[in-house]
């Protein structure tokens, strides 16, 4: 059964069962506990914890999932994939264990005919939960599995939570049987590689706390209603039903095996280590196939330095498997072939996603071509100091510093007859990894810290009052100060303060957090610097009392800071202007990654390939300022996100279901836009906008910044004064200035050559006088010279011929060199009778070359060559002096 019609069936018996059927939402949330969706059960998590109603009471979605804790691990076995598909249905309130019990049930063991996946029922075991005596009652006597099938395991196995503050339950796994060639009879509880989980039934019904691992941490309490979240892996049941071994034999995985065995000349099956990279590509293809359908793009954080990561192996893996050429396209791209029944999207932004895997591909080759160079000086230097190995310094300076992974330079070091200093490099990789967990132990401390809110997101939400009001009486509900929770707080203090309505913006949405003032009647002030959002829900003021005292409960006014706000509000309707017009100028691929507003100044982050002409930037430009001549109302309206999207808004790729949302329309059809930010009331309110340039901000992201408003008037007013100044410098208009500057550029030009052949010139004149420092070394002539800084290999070749020249009537050698700036050129030369007497030209220079880091070559009479060590000149003379001699 191939894997699109198996996620057809697991929809169908549960849309026949009355659940809505939700589509799976982005692997990227807007969740600072999650890198990436990593269960079925997340966009719910707000329905479980009670701080959302749901549209619906029962629901069935197929997730996609990205773990990527160890991705290391990947293809050492065939168990570990990055991205797999979560089929789930949910109850929230509606049934409970029974319910989720039969419905898994008769979906695994009904027959083909009847829309299941007709698994023989003792092919199954199931496990529950300690003291889950309900569970295990309801699988021996209402659905009638034999209690040799029925294993009761700890909390370890049987009680899931999302392994941080939130829903959780006891709940029951569905096992399948492989059979006696797999491993040992027992159950799962013996052997999990012959008993395959394929299907887990959380019952979902307590809050947990803080806490460590899979069994230690506090239970809180019941959650507001009894849930069913319920993940089956549908990878897994694919490779059990298709009849193969592992998941990489599935019809999803094993085509991009078969055009990596094409593209690389290697066989799978044929010895571990291959097979392990194979698998590497199959895995890491499709997982950064998705990863970049939903937005992602390389970089060297977070989300974007997985991806980056799992590109990069990709096409390390390939080229360690013989490659020699670009791979990603056509790996990605069978990948996309294997995804796109079910993911229909794929092919509207096939385009865009080859874009971005091409660019970081190109990227990282130049990355392995500086490191084989970095590879081949470290090599050298071991070499020439007489060592076999080569230090694990450099080992780690090429793979930290360059990317340049390790198992490259292991069997480059292999090929150059070298080893590595392993236990230096393994040293200098702990050190990093341990400052790495220090650093994101600081970062989870601050999302850990949060509970010092929760009572406040559960019982005080904020109410947003600033769309239509700059001041507004509220009442202090909270006071933090240092991360705890006070009474009260007096002047120099910092704090956060909590009401219960506010007209100060909070950043989001790429605007900055307004700036404004809370005061009280009795004359406190706190002076508002930031303002951050919690859960989505709670205001937090930050700022510092200025007079007075605070406390909490006292009613107090915010006000909002107006000339701020009338700034950010230029800004960030300018923002969707530029947003538009950059859509109209480049094409509907060029979507948004990001963006941030301030007063005066905004920048939009965008998918885009190449870099942006002089003349595309400046029609965005010219477009954005007509949108703003043409006083277009700016029109913000509420509706279901569904009618939004129908509408054609824009939306970044985070999405929440059943909620309303805003959407801000500009000039019809001409910008519309899923947004909760503030802006102007008609667009030409926003003022001249000025683009100041483009650049870009990793592969496949380019980066548009300008300037509204007044900022605008006065960047433009900087502009000309500096245009006028320079024409006063000049004496020339300045519509003539470009062409007067690129005249004044060729006669510097002209001139510096000018003086260089002076300088040659005055060398040869001289070369007279040079003769008086020849010496004899034996019954040669030497005269060996440092010319002075800055001469030129053209210089010192024409200076060796003249000088040999004029030795010619003895056995002579000339040897020239001087420090270039740059480089290190060197010449020898050596008369006939020299050569005939075994001197050769070719050799000095190489003992020349190896003083100062770098080579040479030519004829016997006359060879060259160039280093880049100014250092060993002297060094180099005498090298050939001690030869000669
Ligand atoms: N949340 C559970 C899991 O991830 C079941 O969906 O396994």
């Amino acid at each position: 059964m191939q894997t699109h019609e198996i996620r057809n069936r697991f929809i169908q018996h549960f849309v026949k069962a009355g659940h809505t059927e939700v589509p799976s939402a982005s692997l990227v949330l807007d969740d600072p506990n999650l890198l990436f969706v990593n269960a079925g059960m997340v966009p719910f998590k707000p329905y479980f914890l009670g701080h959302q109603t749901p549209e619906f009471n029962t629901a069935t979605s197929i997730q996609k999932c990205v773990r990527t804790l160890d991705i290391e691990e990947v293809g050492i076995t065939t168990r570990h994939n990055t991205f797999f598909q979560m089929a789930g249905n949910f109850s929230f309130g509606d049934y409970f264990k029974e319910g989720a019990i039969k419905h898994a049930w008769s979906l695994l063991t009904g027959s083909i005919e009847d829309g299941g996946f007709g698994i023989p029922a003792e092919k199954l075991w199931v496990t529950v939960y300690l003291d889950d005596d309900e569970a295990h009652d309801i699988w021996a006597n209402k659905v009638g599995v034999p209690e040799d099938h029925i294993q009761r395991r700890g909390m370890a196995d049987n009680y899931w939570s999302m392994g941080v503050p939130g829903p959780c339950g006891p709940c029951s796994e569905i096992f399948y049987d492989r059979g006696p060639e797999y491993g040992v009879d027992g159950g799962p509880e013996a052997d999990e590689d012959r008993y395959i989980e394929i299907w887990n039934l959380v019952f979902m019904q307590n809050e947990r706390g803080e806490g460590t691992g899979k069994d230690s941490f506090e239970i809180l309490g019941p959650l507001p209603k009894q849930n069913i979240d319920t993940g089956m892996g549908i990878e897994r049941v694919a490779f059990l039903l298709q009849g193969v071994d592992n998941v990489y034999e599935t019809d999803l995985l094993r085509p991009v095996i078969n055009a990596a065995e094409e593209l690389t000349g290697s066989t799978y099956n044929a010895n571990h280590a291959d097979d392990i990279r194979f698998r590497v590509i199959a895995d890491h293809s499709r997982t950064g196939l998705m990863l970049m359908l939903d937005g992602v793009t390389p970089s060297n954080s977070d989300r974007g330095y997985i991806l980056r990561r799992l590109l990069r192996r990709i096409v390390r893996s390939a080229r360690l498997l013989g490659a020699k050429g670009e791979v990603l396209d056509r790996l990605i791209g069978v990948a996309a072939e294997t995804m796109t029944p079910s993911y229909p999207e794929i092919a509207d932004n096939w385009e865009r996603i080859r874009r971005v895997a091409v660019a970081e591909e190109k990227a990282f080759t130049k990355t392995l071509a500086a490191g084989e160079e970095l590879f081949a000086q470290a090599a050298t230097k071991a070499k020439s100091e007489g060592k076999t190995i080569l230090s694990g310094h450099d080992a780690f300076t090429l793979h930290d510093t360059h990317g340049f992974p390790i198992d490259l330079t292991i069997e480059m070091a292999e090929e150059a007859g070298l080893t590595i200093d392993r236990a230096e490099f393994d040293r200098e990789m702990a050190e990093q990894r341990a400052r790495a967990k220090a650093d994101s132990q600081a970062k989870k401390k601050s999302h850990t810290d949060l509970h010092v809110y929760r009572e406040f997101i559960d019982n005080n939400p904020t109410v947003f009052t600033g769309y239509d009001r700059l001041a507004d009486e509220s009442t202090v509900v909270g006071i933090v100060s240092g991360g705890e929770k006070t009474s009260s707080a007096s002047e120099g203090e910092e704090v956060e303060l909590i009401l219960d309505r506010t007209p100060l913006y909070a950043e989001s949405g790429g605007q900055m957090a307004d700036r404004g003032r809370i005061v009280t009647a009795d004359g406190a002030i706190v002076d508002i610097n930031d303002v951050q959002k919690v859960g989505k829900k709670l205001w937090l003021h930050k700022g510092i009392v200025t007079a007075g005292e605070f406390a909490a409960g006292v009613a107090a006014e915010a006000q909002v800071d107006e000339k701020w706000r009338h700034g950010a509000r230029q800004a960030h309707t300018a923002t969707h202007l530029i947003h538009a017009a950059l859509r109209e100028v480049l094409g509907q691929t060029a979507t948004q990654a990001g963006s941030m507003n301030k007063p005066g100044y905004l920048r939009f982050d965008f998918k885009y390939g190449e870099q942006l002409t002089a003349d595309q930037l400046r029609q965005i430009e010219e477009i954005t300022n007509e949108a703003v001549d043409r006083d277009w109302a700016v029109n913000t309206t509420e509706m279901p996100l569904e009618e939004a999207k129908a509408a054609g808004a824009m939306a970044l790729f985070s999405e929440n279901y059943g909620d309303v949302v805003r959407v801000v329309e500009i000039g019809g059809p001409f910008s519309m836009e899923l947004c909760g930010g503030t802006h102007v009331a008609h667009s030409s309110q926003i003022g001249p906008v000025s683009v100041l340039g483009e650049a870009s901000v990793g592969s496949g992201v380019r980066r548009i910044e300008a300037y509204s408003g007044l900022d605008s008037f006065r960047y433009l007013t900087t502009e000309r004064l500096l245009a006028e100044r320079l024409a006063t410098e000049f004496k020339a208009p300045s519509a003539e200035l470009p062409d007067r500057i690129a005249a004044l550029a060729d006669k510097l030009k002209a001139a510096e050559k000018q003086l260089a052949d002076l300088k040659a010139g005055q060398l040869l004149a001289n070369a007279a006088s040079h003769l008086d420092s020849a010496r004899t070394i034996g019954d040669v002539t030497y005269l060996g010279l440092n010319l002075p800084a800055g001469t030129g290999m053209k210089d010192i070749r024409s200076l060796a011929t003249d000088l040999s020249k004029r030795l010619a009537d003895r056995p002579s050698v000339v040897a020239l060199i001087a420090d270039g700036g740059q480089k290190v050129p060197f010449v020898v030369a050596v008369s006939d009778q020299a050569v005939d007497k075994g001197v050769k030209a070719g050799n000095l220079v190489k003992l020349m070359g190896e003083k100062v880091g770098g080579k040479g070559g030519g004829k016997p009479s006359m060879a060259q060559g160039s280093g880049s060590d100014a250092s060993g000149i002297e060094a180099a003379l005498a090298a050939i002096e001690s030869e000669l001699a």
